[in-house]
Parts: structure tokens; C-alpha cells; sequence
């Protein structure tokens, strides 16, 4: 194997090598680095901001949708767009464009990558792979899902960079507790991001019981549940992805913590 596992690129690689992979979407493209390296043959990009002109880059296989990633897969489904080619005479729902491998790296809130991930599931097939960016905060700044306060704040604390990774960190612990056929690992050498398969459902428990206890979740409670995100070395992917995992099983169960994530006052970190 010679994939470098530590940065987007050769992660995708390496995801796509094992599925032998044709169809690939990306989700927030901003300039192309990530998108125009992956080497394969159908490819979708989706940025409502391309920071190139998409009809410029276009070539066979290659689609740009200069879209927020909610209205492309709202139009998607509509067919109101193609990704390849017109729809066929006769064609099911089941015949709709389905994904090898996606690459989620738009919009960094839990709204937005919760829904992406949700909206992709009707474009995906039993063997496709995620790709989450942005799934590890470096600071309580950087975990802040407003961009412009997390930089002022930051700016004001006098902590150099503009890291903003928001809180797409609740989207892999959303990923635990309601998506129970789908198992993960977060790599957390170089750009920490997290990997989703399906495989057997797992009998993990739920730990937070809704969606809006994880909304309410803020930094100093990711550090208690990082290992809900099940963070690995990047060279143990290969023996993991496909199977099916229990991350929360793994240690002692949170009880005390989650009683203080439900009777806590989120207004401070
Ligand atoms: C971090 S950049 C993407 C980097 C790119 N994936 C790469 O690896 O080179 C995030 C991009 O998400 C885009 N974005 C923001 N909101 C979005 C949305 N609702 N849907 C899709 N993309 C969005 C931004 O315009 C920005 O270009």
C-alpha cells in the first residue's frame, strides 16, 4: 500500500482503491486542491463559491454545481439536475446517480454536515464511503460554528491562525447514536477527518438520546466524549473500515458526564 493516510488526497485514494471507485462527489470545493487530485473517471463538485469558474474546469465525467449543497441535493432528487447524462426512459429510483465515495467539506456546522450526510444517503450504495473533514476542533476557538465569532474571538484572545473547524464534530456523534448500521473511525495523524462505512448494525447505545442534546454540546463536552469520535492512528484504517465498531463500548460508560451535559449552563465553554 502506498497511500499517504495523513491528508485528504491519499486518504480518498486510498478509500477509493478499496472499493474500486468510479463515482466520486465532493462537498465544498473551494479552489479544487482536494477535488482535481482524486483520479477518478465520474467526479461531482458542488460549492455555492467555486473560487475558479466551475464552466472552465468542466471536462468529460466532471460536473460543477455552483449550489449550497442543500438545494443540489434538493434538485438532485427532483432531477431537475444530471450529474451523467439525461435521465433514461424508464428509469427508477433506484437508478438514481449513487456515490462511490463522498467527500463532505462544506458548510463546517452540525446543521449543515448532519445534513449532507443525511441528503447523501439516497445517493449512496451499501459499499460507499465518507470522507468528514473538520471532525477534530484544535481549540475551543476553532470548535465555534459561527466563523465570524470564532475568529474575532480568537483575534481578541490573542491566539495566532484562523483555524475554524465549527462543530461538525457532532455530526460523528449524531452518527453514533442515530445511524447504528453505519460505523467509523476518525485518523487523527495530520488532518484529523473521519471515515463512515456501513456495515452490521452495531448495538452501540445511544448516549445523548436526541439531536438536540448534541446540538447543545460545546468543546469542554468533546473533550469528555472525544473518544465517541473513535480516534485512531491514520495506519489502522486499513484493519478497521468495514467493520463494525462500538467506539463508546470501548471505555467506561459517561453517566456522570452526561448528567452534567443535561444540567449544565451552555452559555459558557
Ligand atoms: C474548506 S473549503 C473546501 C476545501 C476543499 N474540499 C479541499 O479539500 O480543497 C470549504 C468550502 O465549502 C464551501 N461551502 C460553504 N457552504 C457550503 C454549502 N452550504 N454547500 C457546499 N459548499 C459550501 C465554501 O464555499 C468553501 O469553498
Amino acid at each position: 500500500m502506498n497511500f499517504d493516510l495523513s491528508a485528504s488526497v491519499g486518504r480518498i485514494r486510498y478509500l477509493a482503491s478499496l472499493r474500486h471507485a468510479r463515482k466520486y462527489l465532493e462537498i465544498g470545493v473551494r479552489d479544487g486542491a482536494t477535488f482535481f487530485a482524486v483520479p477518478l473517471p465520474l467526479k461531482v463538485g458542488v460549492d455555492p463559491a467555486f473560487t475558479f469558474d466551475p464552466t472552465e474546469q468542466e471536462v468529460s465525467g466532471t460536473r460543477f454545481f455552483p449550489l449550497p449543497s442543500s438545494l443540489f441535493f434538493h434538485k438532485l432528487k427532483k432531477r431537475q439536475v444530471e450529474v451523467w447524462g439525461p435521465e433514461k426512459e424508464g428509469e427508477t429510483m433506484e437508478d438514481r446517480p449513487r456515490f462511490d465515495i463522498i467527500f463532505i467539506d462544506g458548510l463546517h456546522t452540525f446543521e449543515q454536515s448532519y445534513k449532507d450526510f443525511t441528503d447523501s444517503l439516497e445517493f449512496a450504495h451499501e459499499n460507499t464511503l465518507w470522507l468528514f473533514d473538520d471532525t477534530v476542533p484544535c481549540d475551543k476557538y476553532s470548535a465555534i460554528p459561527n466563523e465570524e465569532e470564532s475568529l474575532r474571538l480568537r483575534k481578541e484572545a490573542g491566539c495566532p491562525g484562523s483555524p475554524w473547524h465549527g462543530d461538525v464534530y457532532k455530526t460523528v456523534l449524531a452518527i453514533h447514536d442515530f445511524h447504528q448500521e453505519y460505523s467509523y473511525c476518525t485518523l487523527m495523524g495530520g488532518n484529523p477527518q473521519t471515515v463512515v462505512w456501513k456495515a452490521e448494525r452495531s448495538a452501540r447505545n445511544p448516549l445523548f438520546g436526541s439531536l438536540q442534546t448534541i446540538a447543545r454540546m460545546r468543546y469542554c463536552d468533546l473533550l469528555t466524549y472525544h473518544v465517541v469520535l473513535m480516534p485512531v492512528e491514520d495506519d489502522q484504517l486499513p484493519r478497521l473500515v468495514g467493520k463494525c465498531l462500538s467506539p463508546a463500548d470501548l471505555v467506561n460508560p459517561f453517566d456522570n458526564a452526561l448528567t452534567a451535559l443535561m444540567t449544565k449552563d451552555h452559555q459558557n465553554w
